[in-house]
């Protein structure tokens, strides 16, 4: 099964392992996870009608029912206490602290947490951080014009991280890649693109040239 750019690069941050891919919609992650032995066993949880109907009939057209099991559940509020590993994708920020946050005793067996929200991604990286994980990886991509964020954690006393790696990302502000240039080039344009074309309040106009100076300072 082809990946889109964006669920490759979460795919390529999964260990081996027991994974819960909360949200799972389609299935197709935890489907090629499974399918090229990357995984021993998946949970795909959604709590959706539409979408778990879709599930149930993806995973049963793959052939793995017997090792990736369909759950019709709120998030990690019925967890197996087998899983190791937890992927949550393609929602908004503050939906993934909230998920992860409902059911704390649910994650004491799990190392490690992958994450691509939409927005609110500086709030989720210090969120996640502070319930005791560390920022192991981080990738940047580009996928169809927009760009992806992609944060694994692994379970660990919180390293000191500033605001600026809140917001920019400690591993990606580091690594500088081409994308992650791309990414805040553009944000200066459309800030630009604000400031000369749009009737703004002071507050706003100060706002949007203290974001432009911070990124200015990142690149
Ligand atoms: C936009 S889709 C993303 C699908 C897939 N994870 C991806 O990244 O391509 C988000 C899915 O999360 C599901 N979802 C949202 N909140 C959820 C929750 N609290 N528990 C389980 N599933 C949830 C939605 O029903 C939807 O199918």
């Amino acid at each position: 099964m082809k990946l889109s750019k964006r669920l490759q690069a979460i795919y390529d941050m999964v260990p081996n392992g027991v994974v819960a891919d909360i949200g799972s919609d389609h299935g197709k992650l935890i489907i090629s996870l499974f399918q090229n032995g990357i995984i021993s066993k998946g949970y795909a949880i959604e709590n959706k009608k539409g979408p778990y109907s879709r599930l149930v009939k993806a995973i049963e057209d793959s052939g793995c029912s017997d090792s990736i099991v369909p759950m019709f559940s709120d998030g990690i509020s019925e967890l197996p206490s087998d899983i190791d590993t937890i992927v949550i994708a393609g929602m908004g920020g503050f939906n993934i602290i909230e998920i992860l946050k409902a059911h704390p005793l649910k994650l004491k067996n799990v190392r490690t947490i992958i994450v691509d929200a939409h927005n609110s991604i500086p709030e989720m990286r210090k969120q996640i951080c502070y319930m005791g994980y560390i920022i192991a990886d981080e990738d940047i991509v580009n996928d169809g014009g927009k760009y992806y964020e992609i944060i694994k954690f692994i379970a660990g006393e919180c390293a000191y991280l500033d605001n600026n790696d809140f917001e920019f990302g400690p591993v990606l502000r580091k690594e500088k890649s081409l994308t992650f240039k791309e990414k805040y080039q553009s944000r200066i344009a459309e800030i630009d693109n604000l400031l000369s074309t749009k009737k703004l309040s002071g507050d706003r106009i100060l706002d949007l040239d203290k974001e432009k100076e911070r990124i200015r300072r990142v690149l």
